[in-house]
């Protein structure tokens, strides 16, 4: 069987030196790979570089090959095309629909998912022109990432550098793993807010009570949301994963913490996940320095944090869908539906994710077993790739918020009037 083929893009601007990065890291998710570079791309990277990299010669003018008509072959042929680095010039004529390159050719004639990774300088970047052009692409179903922030061209440092090629491989390989014509884009327009991970809790200044929790299952969430078009916030604790490049990430290790980062970012949310495992009890009062092995019982004295997901729901917008998950240890599925169920009703959320967990399942592992469970239904999902469920849920998600009335739009751009 063929491998999925991916079009490369790559724009004139310093960041296509990574370009060829990229191509390994397509390969490496077991791509074949095609590069279309435009002329000022080539001004950057060598064609040689990029076709020794891809194993295919590079196209690069929409008069090669006239007779085969490339760029409409090439579009059809695509499983998915990412553009990276993508300019302010080019995402300006992609915007308007302009076909006077090999590039924008191929990408007028495309169907397949398109991912787009912006690299630029802050101020191009944040320009009211690129916000808007931006804006528009996400509306017409396009997937564009959120630059990093780091070190520019020079001396500058800010939002602009492409994200980590690794990150994008990871991005196209959901978008492609859909196996969809179309991007799904049926969470375009929403403002979606996670949190994931395991909270510590300070002991002293070194020791700490934690959880096994890897953020895995809210990791995939938010890729999977951020892949059909959400705008994504990812309030994190402890990750033993990477953060998918176009998710905005907000450090939160504590219980505290969290419920000072949730608070702060729920009422402008459409969607608000509570996947994060939060520890039920912290010490109010850890020790300044590290705690001696003097006396041979140690007693710490614990106290109950604050309930995250009951506060937000307290205090939720009216049409806000408000989910949270619910750890079990039980082997039974009656056991777990009523154990959700309980929560769902205790913590008034929409949805309960009642979510298998034992040493080798659920927390810190690859996959999942859960049942979804909202005031109607209980729906069971069989043992898969926490991706694969990540995509269940949202599935259910959209249908359910509709049925109930809970459908709340945001603008997902700042308002720049
Ligand atoms: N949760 C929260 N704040 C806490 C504890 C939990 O918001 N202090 C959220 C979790 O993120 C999850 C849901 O509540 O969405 C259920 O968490 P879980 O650990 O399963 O249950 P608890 O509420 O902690 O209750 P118990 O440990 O008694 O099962």
């Amino acid at each position: 069987m063929s491998r999925p083929l991916v079009v490369l893009g790559v724009t004139g601007g310093i960041a296509a030196y990574k370009s060829a990065d990229l191509i390994r890291r397509l390969k490496d998710q077991e791509f074949d790979v095609q590069v279309v570079a435009t002329k000022s791309a080539l001004k950057f990277v060598g064609e040689t570089t990029f076709a020794a990299l891809s194993g295919n010669p590079v196209i690069s003018d929409i008069w090669d090959q006239s007779h085969n008509v490339e760029h409409v072959q090439l579009a059809k042929k695509a499983d998915a095309i990412v553009v990276a680095p993508a300019t302010a010039d080019f995402l300006a004529h992609l915007v308007y629909g302009f076909a006077n390159d090999a590039l924008l050719a191929t990408l007028l004639v495309a169907k397949c998912p398109v991912v787009l990774a912006p690299a630029m300088h802050t101020e191009m970047w944040e320009n009211s022109a690129t916000r808007e052009n931006v804006a528009t692409l996400r509306r017409r179903g396009f997937l564009v990432l959120e630059p990093a922030v780091g070190q520019l061209t020079g001396a500058d440092q800010g939002v602009g550098r492409l994200p980590e090629t690794n990150e994008i491989a990871r991005v196209v390989k959901q978008v492609v793993n859909r196996n969809s014509t179309n991007l799904p884009n049926d969470l375009s327009g929403l403002n979606v807010l996670i949190s994931a991970g395991g909270t510590r809790e300070a002991l002293d200044p070194i020791r700490f009570i934690g959880n096994r929790a890897s953020g895995k299952q809210g990791v995939a969430l938010a890729l999977t949301a951020l892949s059909r078009g959400a705008k994504v916030t990812l309030v994190a604790a402890n990750l033993n994963v990477s953060v998918p490049a176009g998710v905005e990430f907000v450090a939160a290790n504590t219980a505290a913490e969290m419920l000072e980062q949730m608070k702060l970012r729920a009422g402008s949310a459409d969607i608000v996940i509570m996947n994060a495992a939060v520890a039920d009890y912290f010490i109010p009062n850890p020790e300044t320095a590290k705690i001696k092995k003097t006396s041979d019982n140690l007693t710490i004295e614990l106290s109950k944090t604050a309930d995250i997901l009951s506060l937000l729901s307290a205090s939720k917008p009216v049409k806000q869908y408000l989910v949270g998950f619910a750890a079990e240890t039980t082997d039974s599925d009656d056991e777990l539906v009523s154990l959700a169920k309980n929560k769902l009703q205790s913590k008034k959320a929409d949805l309960i994710v009642g979510n298998r967990v034992s040493s080798t399942l659920g927390i810190n592992s690859d996959e999942n077993q859960v049942i979804m469970v909202s005031k109607d239904e209980a729906i069971s999902l069989a043992k898969s790739d926490k991706l694969v469920l990540a995509d269940a849920i949202w599935d259910f998600i959209v249908k359910d918020m509709t049925k109930v009335g809970q459908v709340r739009k945001s603008p997902v751009e700042p308002d720049l009037a």
